[in-house]
């Protein structure tokens, strides 16, 4: 696997420190005034901004890069940790968590300058889809990034470029959540630009395979196998898990990047204390934080933290709904040993 010279600098280091702005999702354009050539050919879901690439619904606006990724744009580099996730699944958690973990060399996680407390998560790990829409300055961008990098992206297993899928000098992180509160977290967010947006029609489409990262039962099943056949390399993290244990979480995390917690570490509490900073209550309480938080055109900050807790698909579904939705998974896990019961 082609491997890029590291600058000296140990990583990682936020990704707007040194890059300057991350890339976000910008307003799509009008469904009828594709401007985009990769994203005009391929068929979609015009009210969902979906595109249905390679057997998976991509963000309309994502289609480019994930198209430049796989041509190649991304120069993998030995140690490279990709965050892996379907939305709305606690990315924005995990890059947080990833971040303390890797960077507590650099940034001690009870430090009154640790960079999370001045930047959003999404300001430290990029999404790969966002950088590389523009190809040439993403890969300019993630060259510049000391090693190791950390980066994410939302794109399915079956679709990642070789580079990061079969390369053992790349691991992978996956998170993913019960699919009903996805569901619910998809619905919310999604309402800050289309604010008509009925939940039963993101019902309907997800049990249908149409959403973000949908099939959502391909998305899971995709990481769960790849991390069955090589757990050296993809490790499979639930964000209910998370929610019971952070620091043993955290432990796991430090463990799989091949930084585990020394003796020393374990005695002054630094799991406990990533476990704090990265807490949907210490994150969502700074101001970087705040509905004001930059972000990004489409979403402030503030919309990364909703509620931060399982089960709040119960206030949004009917008894039958769930059902529904639960036998649909049951039967597409089927056989998998996976499941969201
Ligand atoms: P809810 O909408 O259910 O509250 P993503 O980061 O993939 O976009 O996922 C967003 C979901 O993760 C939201 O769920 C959000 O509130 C939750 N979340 C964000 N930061 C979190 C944290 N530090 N701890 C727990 N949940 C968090």
């Amino acid at each position: 696997m082609a491997t890029a010279n590291a600058p000296s600098v140990v990583g990682p280091v936020p990704f707007t420190d040194v890059c300057g702005a991350r890339p976000g999702p910008v307003p799509p354009p009008n469904d009828h005034d594709d401007d985009d050539a990769s994203a005009a050919a391929l068929p979609g879901d015009a009210r969902l901004r979906l595109r249905w690439y390679q057997g998976t619904w991509v963000p309309r606006v994502c289609v480019p890069g994930v198209v430049a990724i796989r041509q190649g744009s991304f120069a993998p580099r030995r140690g490279d940790v990709v965050l892996a996730s379907p939305h709305k699944c606690g990315t924005t958690w995990l890059k947080a968590l990833a971040f303390a973990t890797m960077a507590r060399g650099a940034y001690p996680p009870a430090g009154a300058g640790h960079p999370l407390l001045r930047l959003n998560p999404h300001d430290c790990v990029p999404f790969m889809e966002m950088l590389f829409a523009d190809s040439s300055a993403g890969s300019r961008k993630m060259g510049a990034l000391p090693s190791p990098r950390l980066m994410a992206t939302h794109m399915h297993h079956a679709i990642l470029p070789a580079s990061i899928s079969n390369n053992p000098d790349c691991k992978i992180v996956y998170i993913c959540r019960n699919p009903k509160d996805m569901l619910v977290s998809l619905w919310h967010f999604g309402r800050r630009v289309q604010p008509d947006l009925a939940f039963s029609d993101v019902f309907e489409h997800a049990c249908e395979g149409v959403s973000f990262s949908g099939p959502i039962w391909d998305h899971v099943l995709g990481y769960w196998n790849a991390s069955k056949e090589s757990p050296e390399t993809v490790l499979f993290l639930r964000y209910e898990e998370i929610l019971l244990d952070p620091a043993g979480n955290v432990r796991r995390l430090a463990r799989f990047v091949g930084q585990p917690l020394s003796p020393a570490e374990e005695a002054a509490g630094v799991a406990e204390d990533i476990a704090r900073l990265c807490s949907f209550e210490a994150l969502r309480g700074l101001e970087v934080n705040t509905a004001a938080g930059s972000g990004s055109l489409l979403f402030p900050n503030g919309a990364y933290f909703r509620r931060g807790q399982a089960g709040d698909w119960a206030n949004h579904m009917t008894p039958e709904m769930a059902r529904r939705l639960d036998a649909v998974m049951e039967e597409k896990l089927r056989g998998s040993g996976l499941s969201f019961a």
